[in-house]
């Protein structure tokens, strides 16, 4: 069994025993009552690459996180962080993360400042180095003017910010986010990705969580997506997207008309699915040049009349969809 600190190890840079994967965990489950939060959970995420762990509301990801994080213990299965066994080298692994949980753990009638000099010092740095800390990870994230005020007033994205700097205090080399920018504007999540990215490229590991294909394909560098507890596919965001096809288009008419399908089938790659009332279509198109105006066309020319015609990129909807198709 490998000893619980590395002999020598100081607390602010940890000894890593890592050779290979920077967290890996197979088979985990954990139950609430009558729910399997997890069933069954594998994960691996080689050093200083980023895993997004993307799933609905409800799939497991917190839980997931907590395990990892040691905040609970799996009822069956193992993980390892930095080479340290969750559930029997607790403290061991807890000197080698940083985690920004769901659930803000900041304190709310204390400044900025006041926030990451007490996580500093409970890290067991010495006053003037967390107050040195707490400086440069206040001007790093853009909230050196907001320093001196209480979280109280922040905004939600000020909130993330310092939440992802209280992170940050101990420098350390696995980081654990959970839904790092949910609920955030799109300046914020735009400003929040940066900071990310600024991490990764300092070598971080990274387990992210998100309910955003978007937010997993600008930052990850592989994909779980998880479901019911358990992993239904892994892989980059460019394999996943395949998985679903190209582009949506969605087609809202103004009165329902019997030749519509047939109208767009040439453009249509895959299955069309029409709504009760057929007031809505949609369905995977090949992208061209100008495609929204050539469908509108060629609908005008079938005398069907459009009130909405959108070509975007898949979603997760689209995703899962595609993902438990047949399952459910
Ligand atoms: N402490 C708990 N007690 C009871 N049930 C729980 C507890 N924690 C999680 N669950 C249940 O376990 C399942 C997974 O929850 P979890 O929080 O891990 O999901 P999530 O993917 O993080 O969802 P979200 O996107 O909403 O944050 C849910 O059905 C949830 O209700
Ligand atoms: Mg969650």
């Amino acid at each position: 069994m490998r000893p619980e600190t590395s002999a020598g190890s100081s607390r602010t840079v940890p000894m890593i025993e890592a050779q290979g994967p920077m967290i890996e965990a197979q088979g985990l489950c954990k139950r609430y009552g009558q729910t399997r939060a997890l069933d069954g959970l594998d994960l691996e995420v080689q050093a200083g690459t980023v895993l997004g762990v993307l799933g609905p509301n409800g799939a497991g990801k917190t839980t997931a996180v907590r395990i990892l994080t040691t905040l609970t213990s799996p009822d069956a299965g193992s993980a390892r962080v930095a080479g340290y066994d969750v559930i029997h080298q607790r403290s061991a692994v807890q000197r080698c993360i940083g985690v920004a949980a769901q659930d803000a753990t900041l304190d709310e009638v204390l400044t900025g400042t006041q926030n990451l000099v007490m996580l500093g010092r409970l890290g067991g740095l010495s006053r003037p180095d967390a107050r040195a800390r707490a400086a440069e990870l206040l001007e790093q994230f853009g909230l050196q003017d907001a320093a001196e005020r209480v979280v109280k007033g922040y905004s939600g994205g000020m909130r993330r910010r310092l939440d992802l700097a209280a992170a940050l205090i101990m420098h350390p080399p696995v980081l654990f986010l959970d839904e790092p920018t949910t609920g955030l504007d799109p300046t914020s999540r735009a400003r929040m990705w940066e900071v990310i990215r600024g991490l990764v490229s300092d070598g971080t590991t990274l387990l992210l969580t998100t309910q955003y294909l978007d937010e997993a394909d600008e930052l990850a560098d592989s994909i779980v997506v998880i479901d019911h507890g358990r992993a239904i596919a892994q892989g980059t965001a460019a394999q996943l997207k395949s998985r679903v096809g190209g582009a949506r288009l969605e087609i809202t008419l103004t009165e329902a008309h019997p030749h519509a399908s047939q109208a767009l089938e040439p453009f249509i790659d895959g299955a069309l699915s029409i709504s009760q009332d057929a007031l809505h279509i949609r369905g995977p198109v090949r992208v061209s040049p100008g495609l929204a105006t050539t469908v509108v066309r060629a609908l005008d020319a079938a005398q069907v009349s459009v009130e909405d015609v959108q070509v975007r990129p898949p979603s997760l909807d689209d995703v899962f969809f595609a993902l438990t198709a047949g399952e459910r």
